[in-house]
């Protein structure tokens, strides 16, 4: 809070720093310590407290309760309390038992916004769904949305919760169909980009989230979609088809690990079979455009690959100007390089995990010149094939020959 309070926007997030020191110097926005300072007087209080993963894949709910036990006493009569935190189908009546206020309506509205893109995404959404079971509530939470003029989904609290947790459901599904297709296009000798542009072309598939990759991380898809397993295996279905989606992206970790071990010429049997090889790592975010290194599966894979005894260095642009505590842990049993051909000094395998458009500028002679091998293995199809072979790089992508 302090840190904000002095103008700093401590996260990676594309034009955060602009629209919040535009509404702190109108006096539209403070910050302050405590929920039920925050929530006195309100006419409307949004909670976006993390619903992190519980052992058993379910969703957390302890930040939520704690917040809405906070605000229970202070809240205005009338008040609408807007609940935008992922949740399971049912906490809106959870939210509304802590709170312990009759008095004051309870409303689910789901956000959609993704990192890295998050400004944008939040200011020009596809739709914004309102649930709720009484309908002037509902309406006014709509009219809060009105100058975004975006198509307005009003539904009950229930059916709200189950769009949050489907529509991430199915964009990891996408993702994961992708990537199986992208192995068959491997094993068939047919070219993934060529592929998904067919597909996506038909209006009923449509072309976003069809790009191959490592796997789909960040601190939403895993979370959410083990959530999904969780919430259905309790209300009794077995929803294996979201099972098999988890299990293609565990997969797909995998078999970049084997992709990077083939590159070294060895296998990943037996103990350390990977002892003497450098990797030199570029990326470890879960995507390009955040500093977010939660469920990465760039961190899953290096991850795996030291265990097989590699030495791992890597660069990332978030952390070029040195670790903060938080990256400090996770990139631990990691060489941290100040840049790209710092961390590809000396690797016998490059290989690239988060799609950063400053890797794809990278000059490839200069790459191969600080490299003691010439293995590349780019697991975001970053590279044009011909352009790195040509270069004199041994090369292997996703779902292309
Ligand atoms: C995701 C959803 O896209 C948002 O709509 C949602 O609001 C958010 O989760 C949330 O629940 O809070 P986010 O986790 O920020 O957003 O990231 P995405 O852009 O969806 O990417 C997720 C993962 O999928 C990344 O690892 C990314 O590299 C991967 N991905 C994405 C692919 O491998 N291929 C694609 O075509 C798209």
């Amino acid at each position: 809070v302090a840190r904000l309070r002095a103008g700093e926007i401590p996260i990676v997030e594309a034009g955060l720093d602009e629209v919040v020191h535009d509404a702190v110097a109108a006096g539209r926005l403070e910050f302050v310590v405590g929920a039920a300072t925050g929530a006195e007087g309100a006419d409307f209080v949004f909670l976006c407290v993390p619903t992190p993963q519980d052992d058993d894949g379910s969703a957390d709910l302890s930040y939520l309760a704690a917040a809405a036990a906070e605000i229970g006493p202070v809240l205005k009569a009338g008040a609408t309390v807007i609940n935008k935190s992922t949740v399971p189908v049912g906490s809106t009546s959870v939210v509304e038992r802590v709170l312990q206020r009759p008095d004051v309506s309870v409303v689910s509205n789901p956000e959609f916004l993704r990192e890295g893109t998050a400004v944008h995404d939040f200011l020009n959404p596809d739709r914004v769904v309102i649930g709720c079971d009484d309908t002037t509530a509902a309406e006014r939470v709509a009219a809060l949305y009105a100058p975004l003029d975006a198509k307005v989904v009003v539904t009950d609290a229930a059916s709200a919760e189950t769009i949050k947790y489907a529509a991430n459901g199915f964009l990891a599904m996408k993702i994961s169909f992708a990537n199986a297709v992208a192995a068959m296009c491997e094993a068939v000798g047919a070219n993934i980009d060529a592929v998904m542009n067919g597909i996506g072309s038909d209006a009923r598939i449509g072309p976003a989230f069809l790009r191959p990759g490592p796997g789909w991380g960040g601190s939403c898809f895993p979370k959410d979609s083990r959530a999904l397993v969780a919430i259905a295996s309790q209300h009794g279905y077995d929803f294996s088809m979201m099972r098999g989606v988890i299990s293609v992206n565990d997969e797909q970790h995998e078999r970049m690990v084997r992709k990077v071990a083939a590159a070294a010429g060895r296998g990943v049997a037996g103990y350390h079979p990977l002892e003497g090889v450098r990797v030199g790592a570029l990326g470890f975010t879960f995507k390009a455009g955040t500093d977010d290194l939660r469920e990465s599966p760039a961190l899953a894979i290096l991850r795996r690959l030291a265990a097989l005894g590699a030495t791992v260095t890597g660069f990332d642009p978030t952390t070029a100007g040195g670790l903060d505590d938080v990256q400090a842990a996770r990139l631990a049993g990691f060489g941290v390089a100040p840049d790209a051909l710092g961390a590809l000094a000396d690797a016998d395998v490059a290989v690239v995990l988060t799609e950063w458009p400053e890797f794809a500028a990278l000059d490839p002679d200069k790459m191969l010149s600080v490299m003691r091998g010439t293995a590349l293995v780019d697991t975001r199809n970053l590279f044009d094939p011909a352009v790195m072979r040509a270069a004199g790089f041994t090369y292997d992508s996703v779902g292309r020959q």
